[in-house]
Protein backbone atom coordinates (compact mmCIF):
# COMPACT_ATOMS: atom_id res chain seq x y z
CA UNK A 1 0.00 0.00 0.00
CA UNK A 2 0.78 3.75 -0.46
CA UNK A 3 0.47 6.28 1.58
CA UNK A 4 -0.06 10.23 0.73
CA UNK A 5 -0.63 13.25 3.08
CA UNK A 6 -4.23 13.82 3.63
CA UNK A 7 -4.67 17.26 2.30
CA UNK A 8 -3.04 19.86 4.70
CA UNK A 9 -4.00 17.42 8.18
CA UNK A 10 -0.63 16.30 8.45
CA UNK A 11 -1.95 12.63 8.70
CA UNK A 12 -1.28 9.80 5.97
CA UNK A 13 -3.36 7.92 4.29
CA UNK A 14 -3.66 4.88 2.27
CA UNK A 15 -3.99 6.03 -1.59
CA UNK A 16 -6.90 3.88 -1.37
CA UNK A 17 -9.76 4.25 0.98
CA UNK A 18 -13.15 2.01 1.83
CA UNK A 19 -16.20 2.95 1.29
CA UNK A 20 -19.50 1.32 2.99
CA UNK A 21 -22.73 2.75 1.66
CA UNK A 22 -24.19 -0.92 0.50
CA UNK A 23 -27.68 0.06 -1.25
CA UNK A 24 -30.84 1.88 -0.22
CA UNK A 25 -32.55 -1.78 0.67
CA UNK A 26 -29.87 -2.54 2.78
CA UNK A 27 -30.18 0.68 4.85
CA UNK A 28 -33.77 0.16 5.55
CA UNK A 29 -33.14 -3.42 6.94
CA UNK A 30 -30.15 -2.34 9.01
CA UNK A 31 -32.73 0.43 10.48
CA UNK A 32 -35.06 -2.46 11.39
CA UNK A 33 -32.04 -4.00 13.20
CA UNK A 34 -31.27 -7.10 10.25
CA UNK A 35 -27.55 -6.40 8.97
CA UNK A 36 -27.76 -8.16 6.39
CA UNK A 37 -24.33 -10.34 5.17
CA UNK A 38 -23.02 -8.72 8.48
CA UNK A 39 -20.12 -11.04 8.85
CA UNK A 40 -19.17 -10.84 5.20
CA UNK A 41 -18.86 -7.17 5.22
CA UNK A 42 -16.81 -6.85 8.70
CA UNK A 43 -14.55 -9.46 7.20
CA UNK A 44 -14.01 -7.18 3.79
CA UNK A 45 -13.25 -4.44 5.90
CA UNK A 46 -10.66 -6.04 8.18
CA UNK A 47 -9.31 -7.78 5.16
CA UNK A 48 -8.82 -3.73 3.52
CA UNK A 49 -6.99 -3.10 6.77
CA UNK A 50 -4.71 -5.84 6.75
CA UNK A 51 -3.48 -5.24 3.25
CA UNK A 52 -3.09 -1.49 4.52
CA UNK A 53 -5.69 0.56 3.71
CA UNK A 54 -6.52 2.94 6.96
CA UNK A 55 -8.84 5.36 5.36
CA UNK A 56 -12.92 4.26 5.77
CA UNK A 57 -16.05 5.96 5.14
CA UNK A 58 -19.52 5.82 6.59
CA UNK A 59 -22.24 8.11 7.34
CA UNK A 60 -25.01 8.00 9.78
CA UNK A 61 -27.50 7.02 6.57
CA UNK A 62 -25.53 4.21 5.97
CA UNK A 63 -26.87 1.98 8.63
CA UNK A 64 -22.97 0.90 8.33
CA UNK A 65 -21.37 2.30 11.64
CA UNK A 66 -21.49 -0.82 13.47
CA UNK A 67 -19.71 -2.77 10.93
CA UNK A 68 -16.87 -0.31 11.03
CA UNK A 69 -17.23 -0.18 14.31
CA UNK A 70 -16.67 -4.12 14.86
CA UNK A 71 -14.00 -4.43 11.91
CA UNK A 72 -11.86 -1.70 13.16
CA UNK A 73 -11.85 -3.59 16.94
CA UNK A 74 -8.93 -5.54 16.66
CA UNK A 75 -6.57 -2.43 15.23
CA UNK A 76 -4.82 0.36 16.99
CA UNK A 77 -7.57 3.39 17.12
CA UNK A 78 -4.96 5.83 16.40
CA UNK A 79 -3.50 3.89 12.89
CA UNK A 80 -7.37 4.09 11.51
CA UNK A 81 -8.93 7.45 9.67
CA UNK A 82 -12.52 6.95 10.29
CA UNK A 83 -14.85 9.91 8.29
CA UNK A 84 -18.60 9.66 8.93
CA UNK A 85 -21.39 12.27 7.99
CA UNK A 86 -23.97 14.19 9.47
CA UNK A 87 -27.21 13.88 7.57
CA UNK A 88 -28.81 17.49 6.03
CA UNK A 89 -32.40 17.27 8.77
CA UNK A 90 -29.61 17.08 11.57
CA UNK A 91 -27.68 20.46 10.91
CA UNK A 92 -29.06 22.62 13.83
CA UNK A 93 -26.88 22.29 16.41
CA UNK A 94 -28.63 20.12 19.12
CA UNK A 95 -29.47 17.66 16.32
CA UNK A 96 -26.07 17.54 15.28
CA UNK A 97 -24.52 16.72 18.70
CA UNK A 98 -27.02 14.30 18.65
CA UNK A 99 -25.73 12.30 15.44
CA UNK A 100 -22.06 12.88 16.57
CA UNK A 101 -23.16 11.36 20.04
CA UNK A 102 -24.49 8.28 18.06
CA UNK A 103 -22.00 7.95 15.19
CA UNK A 104 -19.24 7.56 18.14
CA UNK A 105 -21.37 5.22 19.95
CA UNK A 106 -22.22 2.96 17.21
CA UNK A 107 -18.14 3.30 15.65
CA UNK A 108 -17.60 2.23 18.99
CA UNK A 109 -14.93 5.07 19.51
CA UNK A 110 -14.69 8.07 20.80
CA UNK A 111 -13.61 11.01 18.00
CA UNK A 112 -14.00 10.51 14.50
CA UNK A 113 -11.23 11.91 12.51
CA UNK A 114 -13.13 13.73 9.70
CA UNK A 115 -16.94 15.04 10.08
CA UNK A 116 -18.82 15.96 6.87
CA UNK A 117 -22.14 17.36 6.25
CA UNK A 118 -23.31 14.70 4.24
CA UNK A 119 -25.37 17.08 1.69
CA UNK A 120 -25.60 21.11 1.91
CA UNK A 121 -28.57 22.47 3.67
CA UNK A 122 -29.97 26.26 3.82
CA UNK A 123 -27.46 28.88 4.29
CA UNK A 124 -28.55 29.23 7.74
CA UNK A 125 -28.52 25.49 8.76
CA UNK A 126 -24.87 25.25 7.17
CA UNK A 127 -23.32 27.71 9.21
CA UNK A 128 -24.78 26.57 12.65
CA UNK A 129 -23.74 23.11 11.61
CA UNK A 130 -19.93 24.36 11.00
CA UNK A 131 -20.51 26.15 14.14
CA UNK A 132 -21.39 22.96 16.27
CA UNK A 133 -18.41 21.27 14.10
CA UNK A 134 -16.16 23.60 15.87
CA UNK A 135 -17.31 22.98 18.89
CA UNK A 136 -16.88 19.47 19.04
CA UNK A 137 -13.75 19.89 17.41
CA UNK A 138 -12.96 22.33 20.54
CA UNK A 139 -14.37 19.40 23.00
CA UNK A 140 -12.41 16.21 20.83
CA UNK A 141 -15.04 14.77 19.32
CA UNK A 142 -13.86 14.89 15.41
CA UNK A 143 -10.80 16.48 14.09
CA UNK A 144 -11.22 17.77 11.01
CA UNK A 145 -14.12 19.32 9.04
CA UNK A 146 -15.75 18.04 5.74
CA UNK A 147 -18.28 18.78 3.20
CA UNK A 148 -19.98 16.43 0.77
CA UNK A 149 -22.19 17.19 -2.07
CA UNK A 150 -20.69 21.15 -2.00
CA UNK A 151 -19.89 22.99 -5.26
CA UNK A 152 -16.99 25.58 -5.59
CA UNK A 153 -19.26 28.09 -4.53
CA UNK A 154 -20.50 26.81 -1.34
CA UNK A 155 -17.06 25.36 -0.55
CA UNK A 156 -15.84 28.93 -0.39
CA UNK A 157 -18.79 29.97 1.73
CA UNK A 158 -18.20 27.51 4.29
CA UNK A 159 -14.79 28.28 4.50
CA UNK A 160 -15.65 31.80 5.25
CA UNK A 161 -17.80 30.52 7.83
CA UNK A 162 -15.39 28.56 10.31
CA UNK A 163 -14.01 30.71 12.82
CA UNK A 164 -11.06 28.56 14.27
CA UNK A 165 -10.70 25.78 11.62
CA UNK A 166 -10.64 25.05 8.22
CA UNK A 167 -12.17 22.67 5.63
CA UNK A 168 -9.67 19.77 5.15
CA UNK A 169 -11.76 17.32 3.62
CA UNK A 170 -14.26 17.24 0.25
CA UNK A 171 -16.23 14.35 -0.68
CA UNK A 172 -18.00 14.16 -4.13
CA UNK A 173 -18.61 11.90 -6.70
CA UNK A 174 -15.82 11.22 -9.48
CA UNK A 175 -14.60 8.57 -11.97
CA UNK A 176 -14.05 8.38 -15.64
CA UNK A 177 -17.53 8.58 -16.37
CA UNK A 178 -18.02 11.47 -14.19
CA UNK A 179 -15.61 14.23 -14.77
CA UNK A 180 -17.24 16.96 -13.83
CA UNK A 181 -15.22 17.85 -10.11
CA UNK A 182 -11.94 18.62 -12.91
CA UNK A 183 -13.45 21.59 -13.71
CA UNK A 184 -13.12 23.20 -11.02
CA UNK A 185 -13.15 21.21 -7.86
CA UNK A 186 -10.11 19.52 -7.42
CA UNK A 187 -8.31 21.94 -9.36
CA UNK A 188 -9.29 23.98 -6.35
CA UNK A 189 -8.35 21.34 -3.40
CA UNK A 190 -4.71 20.98 -5.30
CA UNK A 191 -4.04 24.50 -5.03
CA UNK A 192 -5.26 24.80 -1.26
CA UNK A 193 -4.28 21.42 -0.04
CA UNK A 194 -7.59 20.15 0.77
CA UNK A 195 -8.02 16.61 0.76
CA UNK A 196 -10.47 15.29 -1.79
CA UNK A 197 -12.28 11.46 -1.38
CA UNK A 198 -13.66 10.43 -4.71
CA UNK A 199 -17.19 8.48 -4.58
CA UNK A 200 -18.53 6.31 -6.92
CA UNK A 201 -14.98 5.99 -7.91
CA UNK A 202 -16.22 2.58 -9.86
CA UNK A 203 -19.23 4.41 -11.19
CA UNK A 204 -21.34 1.78 -9.13
CA UNK A 205 -19.40 -0.89 -10.24
CA UNK A 206 -19.94 -0.10 -14.19
CA UNK A 207 -16.35 0.82 -14.92
CA UNK A 208 -14.98 -3.03 -13.34
CA UNK A 209 -16.89 -4.30 -16.32
CA UNK A 210 -16.04 -2.09 -19.08
CA UNK A 211 -15.43 -3.54 -22.43
CA UNK A 212 -12.62 -0.99 -23.24
CA UNK A 213 -11.26 -0.77 -19.21
CA UNK A 214 -11.01 -4.57 -19.81
CA UNK A 215 -8.87 -5.14 -22.88
CA UNK A 216 -6.53 -2.14 -21.88
CA UNK A 217 -6.54 -3.93 -18.79
CA UNK A 218 -4.78 -7.67 -20.10
CA UNK A 219 -2.03 -5.74 -21.44
CA UNK A 220 -0.87 -3.98 -18.59
CA UNK A 221 -1.15 -6.67 -15.70
CA UNK A 222 -3.97 -5.24 -14.21
CA UNK A 223 -7.61 -5.40 -13.71
CA UNK A 224 -10.20 -2.78 -15.09
CA UNK A 225 -11.21 -1.65 -11.49
CA UNK A 226 -7.52 -1.44 -10.88
CA UNK A 227 -7.06 0.97 -13.47
CA UNK A 228 -9.79 2.94 -13.05
CA UNK A 229 -9.01 3.85 -9.93
CA UNK A 230 -4.65 4.59 -10.76
CA UNK A 231 -6.58 7.27 -13.46
CA UNK A 232 -7.73 9.15 -10.20
CA UNK A 233 -4.50 9.02 -8.18
CA UNK A 234 -3.07 11.17 -10.78
CA UNK A 235 -4.13 13.94 -8.60
CA UNK A 236 -2.14 14.56 -4.97
CA UNK A 237 -5.61 15.01 -2.95
CA UNK A 238 -7.79 12.47 -4.76
CA UNK A 239 -8.44 9.35 -2.37
CA UNK A 240 -10.48 7.02 -3.82
CA UNK A 241 -12.95 4.79 -1.93
CA UNK A 242 -14.39 1.81 -3.13
CA UNK A 243 -17.37 0.25 -1.32
CA UNK A 244 -15.60 -2.68 0.40
CA UNK A 245 -18.62 -5.62 0.60
CA UNK A 246 -16.03 -8.35 -0.40
CA UNK A 247 -13.20 -9.14 0.58
CA UNK A 248 -11.70 -9.94 -2.69
CA UNK A 249 -12.94 -6.54 -4.49
CA UNK A 250 -11.44 -4.96 -1.60
CA UNK A 251 -7.86 -6.85 -2.04
CA UNK A 252 -8.01 -6.38 -5.17
CA UNK A 253 -8.32 -2.81 -4.87
CA UNK A 254 -6.07 -2.22 -2.69
CA UNK A 255 -3.30 -3.51 -4.72
CA UNK A 256 -3.69 -1.25 -7.50
CA UNK A 257 -1.91 1.15 -5.12
CA UNK A 258 1.19 -0.90 -6.19
CA UNK A 259 0.48 -1.19 -9.54
CA UNK A 260 2.81 0.88 -12.07
CA UNK A 261 1.24 2.28 -15.50
CA UNK A 262 2.72 4.02 -18.42
CA UNK A 263 1.50 7.44 -18.65
CA UNK A 264 0.66 6.73 -22.05
CA UNK A 265 -1.90 4.17 -20.54
CA UNK A 266 -3.36 7.40 -18.57
CA UNK A 267 -3.61 9.27 -21.27
CA UNK A 268 -5.56 6.77 -23.28
CA UNK A 269 -8.28 6.63 -20.12
N1 LIG B 1 -20.97 11.38 0.00
C1 LIG B 1 -21.91 10.81 -0.70
O1 LIG B 1 -22.99 11.37 -0.98
C2 LIG B 1 -21.67 9.42 -1.19
C3 LIG B 1 -22.55 8.87 -2.15
C4 LIG B 1 -22.30 7.58 -2.56
C5 LIG B 1 -21.22 6.87 -2.07
N2 LIG B 1 -20.41 7.43 -1.13
C6 LIG B 1 -19.26 6.69 -0.57
O2 LIG B 1 -18.46 6.21 -1.64
C7 LIG B 1 -18.32 4.80 -1.56
C8 LIG B 1 -18.17 4.20 -2.94
O3 LIG B 1 -19.33 4.38 -3.70
P1 LIG B 1 -20.23 3.14 -4.19
O4 LIG B 1 -20.04 2.04 -3.24
O5 LIG B 1 -21.62 3.58 -4.31
O6 LIG B 1 -19.70 2.86 -5.64
P2 LIG B 1 -18.34 2.22 -6.25
O7 LIG B 1 -17.32 2.03 -5.21
O8 LIG B 1 -18.02 3.05 -7.44
O9 LIG B 1 -18.85 0.82 -6.77
C9 LIG B 1 -19.26 -0.17 -5.90
C10 LIG B 1 -19.56 -1.40 -6.72
O10 LIG B 1 -18.35 -1.85 -7.34
C11 LIG B 1 -18.12 -3.18 -6.99
N3 LIG B 1 -16.68 -3.39 -6.87
C12 LIG B 1 -15.83 -2.87 -5.94
N4 LIG B 1 -14.56 -3.29 -6.19
C13 LIG B 1 -14.63 -4.08 -7.29
C14 LIG B 1 -13.65 -4.81 -8.01
N5 LIG B 1 -12.37 -4.80 -7.69
N6 LIG B 1 -14.07 -5.55 -9.10
C15 LIG B 1 -15.36 -5.57 -9.44
N7 LIG B 1 -16.34 -4.89 -8.79
C16 LIG B 1 -15.96 -4.15 -7.72
C17 LIG B 1 -18.85 -3.41 -5.69
O11 LIG B 1 -19.17 -4.77 -5.58
P3 LIG B 1 -19.04 -5.53 -4.17
O12 LIG B 1 -19.80 -4.69 -3.18
O13 LIG B 1 -19.66 -6.83 -4.48
O14 LIG B 1 -17.57 -5.61 -3.85
C18 LIG B 1 -20.09 -2.54 -5.89
O15 LIG B 1 -21.05 -3.21 -6.65
C19 LIG B 1 -19.55 4.37 -0.79
O16 LIG B 1 -19.44 3.06 -0.27
C20 LIG B 1 -19.67 5.46 0.24
O17 LIG B 1 -18.77 5.24 1.32
C21 LIG B 1 -20.61 8.70 -0.71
Amino acid sequence: MKYKNFGSTGLRASVIGMGTYYDPLWIITAKLGWLRDRKRKVEALISGLKAGINLIDTAELYGSEPLVGEAIRGFQRKDILISTKVWPTHLRREKLLRSLERSLRRLGTDYVDFYLIHFPGSRDANREALAAMEEAVASGMIRYIGLSNFDLNGVIEARKMLKKNDIAVLQNEYNLNHRDPERDLIPYCEKENIAFMAYYPLAHGALAKNSRLLELSKRYGATPAQLALLWLLRWRTVFPIPRASRAEHVIENARAADIDVPEEVLRLL
